[in-house]
C-alpha cells in the first residue's frame, strides 16, 4: 500500500523507505523498551561483526531464558540469526554463563565470588585464541542481568570494543507493589484493569505474565507484591494461594519472587479465630501454619507487605500492641522459611490532632531496634503522601537500627494520571540524593536505603506499580519511563535520572540524536513543570477529594480534616502555608539538628519547601525581590508555559517515530496543556479570593469565575475505590 502524502512527515517517511531505511512501523507500546528493532545499517553491520556466534547454556530455566533473550534481541537488532555454538569457532563470539555452567567461562578464571547472586561482569576476552565478549556471573541470575545489559548497549548504540563492566546491585529487594484488587480493579491505576487474571489462574497462565517478568528482569526488579496494601483476607485462602503459586512459577526463571499484602485480621476472617492479637498463641500458630502452607506451594515466596492501623486497616494497635509486636509476629512465622516482612510506616489518624506529617515519625522512631532481623520498615518518600514535591521523610536517618525501604509511587495518582507527561526520575533522584545529615554531611537517603549508612545487609526499594491491561502497560508511552527509572534506581540509587532518561528514549523510540536530545530535555523539565502548575513553593495536597484529579484548593468536604486541601495550605487574608517551624507544629525538629535549624529559619528554608514549613504573609519578600503573591502567580504561570513548550517540542519531532505513538503523545500533551491551564487558573482564582490581592501586571486573570471551577465534578474518575 502506498501511503497517502498527507504531510511533510509522510513524505519524509516515504523517502526514508525508498532510501532503504527501516520503515517506521506503527507500534502500540507493548514491547516497552525491549523492542529490539533493526538498528541503522552501519550500526547493525558494526555489531554483527562483534556478535558472530552465541555460546550459552540451557540446562536451567534461567539459562534458557537468558539464551532466548539474547537470540531474540540480537536477531531483532542485527536483522539476522546469530548461530548457537558449543565452542569458540571464530572471532567475536558472545559467551554467557557462570564458571559452574560453562567450561569456557571457568577457564577465564575471573573472580566471580564478589558478584553475589545478581552481579555480573561484561568483558572483552580471548578464548582459545579468539577474541570474544564474555558475560560472566557467579549465578544464573547475574548472567541474565548481564545479557540484558549487553543488549541495552547495542540498543542504545554504545561502543562494545573495550568492555570491562562490573555490576552488582546496591539494593537487595527491588520490588513493585501492585495495588490490585482480586476483582480486577487497581487502586490508583490508570492503565486499565489488573493484569492478574485471577479467575483463570492457575490453569491459564497468560503470555503477558512472561513479558511482565522479562521487562522487570531487564531493569533488575526482583520482587512483586501482587495485591493491594488495602488487602482482603481471600488472597490467603488455599484457592488463591494456588493461583499465586502459578504466577510464582512463571516469574521464577526471571529471578522475581512473589510477595503478598496481607490483611492483619485474616485469622478472624478466614481462620475462624476470635482475635488477631499478635501476642495470642493461637494467632501466632495460625500465621505459622499459613506460612508453612504458602512455602509448600512456593518454596521461594518472598514474604508479606503490611498496611496496619492506617486509613481504617486493622492492625496490632487494635489490641493495644505496637507495630513492632505485629511485624515480629509475622516475621517469626516467615523466618524459618527465609521470608521477610515489609511493614509500612504510612500511618496517621484523623483522631490524632498532631500535624499529619509528624505522625509516622512519632510512632516509629521509638520502635527503632525493636523489630526482628527479617523486618524492613517501608517508608514513603515524603512525610505526607507522594505529592508532586515534599521534603524527604524524616524517618530516613532516624532509625539506624532498623532497615528502612523507601516507597515511591510510580503510578501518577497526584501527577495527572495517565495523560500528563511527568517523568519521575528527577523526583526519585531528589529524594535519594537528599542529605539526611544523620551522621553529618554525606548521609544521603540513598545510603540509608542501600544499607551503607548504618551497616544493614537487608535493603530494599519499593515502587507502586503503574501497570495494567492497556496494550502499552502503563496508560501512556511516557509512563513506561517511570517504571524503567524506578528499576534502574533500585539497582543503583546513585544513577543519574538524566542518563536513565536518555537510555530509555533510545530504546523506546530512537537513537537519532536530533530526537533524543530534545525529548530528554522535555522529560527532565516535566516534573518541575507539574510542581509549578499544581503545587509550587512547598504547597501540597491541593487536588480534588477522593479521586485526586485536578485542582480543589477550596475543598473542605472530606470527612477527615487531614484529607482536606484547606488543612494543608492554611491560606487566609494575611498569608499562606503550614507552620511546621518551632512556633508551629515543630515538624522541623524531626530532622537532624542542622536541617532542623535550616528549615526552622524562614530565610534559610529552600524556597521549594517554603510553604511546607512556614506560614507567611502574601507580601513576604522572596529572594527574587518579588512578593510571595507575585511569585506564586509567576510559578503557576511558568508551569503552564513549560507545558506549552513541551508540546511545541513534540510537534517539532513529527516523523522521527511511528505515527501511532507520536499521535498519542501529541494528544496527551494537548490534554496536559489544557489541564495545566486549568490548575493554574483555578488555583490562582481561589488564592486571589482569599488574599484579596490584584494579579500582578502582565499576568492574565482566570477566564472563569471561581464558582465555575468549584462546580466541576468528576464521576467515575479511574483508580478510585468508590466504584
Ligand atoms: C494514598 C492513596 C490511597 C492508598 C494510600 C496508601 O492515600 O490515595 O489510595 O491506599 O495512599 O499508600 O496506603
Amino acid at each position: 500500500m502506498i501511503p497517502s502524502l498527507r504531510s511533510g512527515a509522510t513524505l519524509l517517511l516515504v523517502l526514508a523507505m525508498l532510501l532503504g531505511a527501516a520503515p517506521l512501523r506503527a507500534e502500540d507500546g507493548y514491547d516497552l523498551w525491549l523492542r529490539y528493532r533493526l538498528l541503522a545499517p552501519e550500526q547493525a553491520k558494526f555489531y554483527k561483526n562483534r556478535a558472530t556466534e552465541l555460546i550459552a547454556g540451557s540446562s536451567t530455566p534461567t539459562q534458557s531464558v537468558t539464551r532466548g533473550e539474547l537470540l531474540r534481541g540480537l536477531q531483532g537488532l542485527l536483522g539476522r540469526d546469530v548461530p548457537l555454538s558449543d565452542s569458540v569457532t571464530r572471532d567475536n563470539a558472545i559467551i554467557v554463563g557462570t564458571p559452574r555452567s560453562s567450561a569456557l567461562i571457568a577457564q577465564l578464571h575471573l573472580d566471580t565470588q564478589h558478584l553475589g547472586h545478581d552481579g555480573y561482569v561484561i568483558r572483552n576476552v580471548v578464548v582459545d585464541g579468539h577474541a570474544a565478549t564474555a558475560i560472566v556471573a557467579q549465578e544464573d541470575m547475574g548472567a541474565l542481568y548481564g545479557a540484558f545489559h549487553f543488549l541495552r548497549l547495542l540498543e542504545t548504540g554504545q561502543a562494545i570494543d573495550h568492555l570491562d563492566l562490573h555490576e552488582t546491585p546496591r539494593v537487595k529487594l527491588r520490588v513493585l507493589n501492585h495495588w490490585d484488587y482480586l476483582n480486577g480493579q487497581v487502586e490508583r491505576g490508570y492503565a486499565g484493569a489488573s493484569i492478574w487474571d485471577w479467575w483463570k489462574l492457575p490453569d491459564w497462565r497468560a503470555p503477558r505474565y512472561t513479558d511482565y517478568a522479562r521487562a522487570n528482569a531487564s531493569i533488575g526488579i526482583n520482587g512483586t507484591v501482587l495485591d493491594n496494601v488495602n488487602a482482603g483476607a481471600t488472597i490467603l485462602t488455599s484457592t488463591y494461594l494456588q493461583k499465586v503459586a502459578a504466577l510464582a512459577d512463571v516469574f521464577r526463571p526471571y529471578g522475581i519472587r512473589v510477595y503478598l499484602s496481607i490483611r492483619f485480621s485474616s485469622p478472624i476472617e478466614i481462620g475462624g479465630l476470635k482475635t488477631a492479637d499478635p501476642l495470642d498463641p493461637q494467632v501466632q500458630a495460625w500465621w505459622q501454619a499459613k506460612a508453612d502452607e504458602i512455602y509448600k506451594l512456593i518454596p521461594d515466596f518472598g514474604g508479606f507487605l503490611v498496611k496496619a492501623n492506617s486509613e481504617g486497616q486493622p492492625g496490632p494497635e487494635d489490641y493495644q500492641r505496637s507495630h513492632a509486636d505485629g511485624a515480629n509476629m509475622l516475621a517469626n512465622a516467615l523466618a524459618p522459611h527465609g521470608g521477610i516482612v515489609m511493614w509500612r510506616a504510612f500511618v496517621y489518624s484523623a483522631s490524632n490532632p498532631e500535624d499529619r506529617a509528624k505522625q509516622a515519625y512519632d510512632e516509629f522512631k521509638p520502635l527503632d531496634g525493636r523489630f526482628r532481623a527479617n523486618v524492613l520498615v517501608q517508608v514513603k518518600n515524603g512525610p505526607v503522601d507522594f505529592q508532586p514535591r515534599e521534603p524527604f521523610h524524616p524517618l530516613f536517618g532516624a532509625m539506624p537500627k532498623t532497615p528502612l525501604m523507601t516507597e515511591f509511587e510510580i503510578t501518577k495518582e497526584y501527577l495527572g494520571f495517565a495523560t500528563h507527561l511527568v517523568y519521575l526520575g528527577p523526583l526519585f533522584e531528589e529524594v535519594l540524593s537528599a542529605d539526611t545529615m544523620a551522621h553529618g554531611k554525606g548521609s544521603m537517603v540513598a545510603k540509608v536505603i542501600d544499607g551503607s549508612l548504618d551497616g544493614h545487609a537487608l535493603t530494599g526499594m519499593a515502587g507502586v506499580a503503574n501497570i495494567g491491561t492497556d496494550r502499552d502497560w502503563c496508560g501512556s508511552d511516557f509512563n513506561q519511563a517511570n517504571w524503567y527509572v524506578f528499576g534502574r534506581l533500585a539497582w543503583n540509587p546513585s544513577l543519574s535520572s538524566r542518563a536513565i532518561a536518555e537510555e530509555w528514549v533510545r530504546m523506546t523510540f530512537s537513537n537519532d540524536q536530533a530526537f533524543v536530545k530534545p525529548v530528554v530535555e522535555m522529560m527532565m523539565g516535566s516534573r518541575e513543570a507539574a510542581v509549578d502548575y499544581m503545587t509550587p513553593l512547598g504547597l501540597l495536597h491541593l487536588m480534588g477529594p477522593g479521586h485526586h484529579y485536578g485542582p480543589a484548593p477550596w475543598d473542605a468536604s472530606e470527612s477527615s480534616a487531614d484529607w482536606r486541601p484547606v488543612y494543608y495550605h492554611r491560606a487566609n487574608r494575611q498569608g499562606i502555608g503550614f507552620d511546621r517551624s518551632r512556633s508551629g507544629s515543630d515538624a522541623v525538629d524531626q530532622y537532624a539538628a542542622p536541617l532542623a535549624a535550616q528549615f526552622n529559619d524562614l530565610k534559610q528554608t529552600p524556597e521549594q519547601y517554603l510553604l511546607y514549613f512556614h506560614h507567611i504573609g502574601w507580601d513576604y519578600r522572596m529572594r527574587s525581590g518579588h512578593t510571595l503573591w507575585y511569585e506564586l502567580v509567576a510559578h503557576y504561570t511558568q508551569g503552564v508555559d513549560d507545558v506549552k513548550r513541551m508540546r511545541q517540542t513534540w510537534l517539532g519531532l513529527h516523523g522521527y517515530i511511528d505515527e501511532q505513538r507520536y499521535e498519542q503523545t501529541a494528544a496527551f500533551l494537548t490534554i496536559q496543556e489544557k489541564e495545566a491551564q486549568w490548575w493554574r487558573d483555578a488555583s490562582i482564582g481561589y488564592f486571589q479570593s482569599i488574599s484579596g490581592l490584584p494579579l500582578p501586571p502582565a499576568y492574565a486573570s482566570p477566564p472563569q469565575s471561581l464558582q465555575y471551577y468549584e462546580s466541576l465534578t468528576f464521576p467515575y474518575a479511574p483508580g478510585f475505590s468508590s466504584w
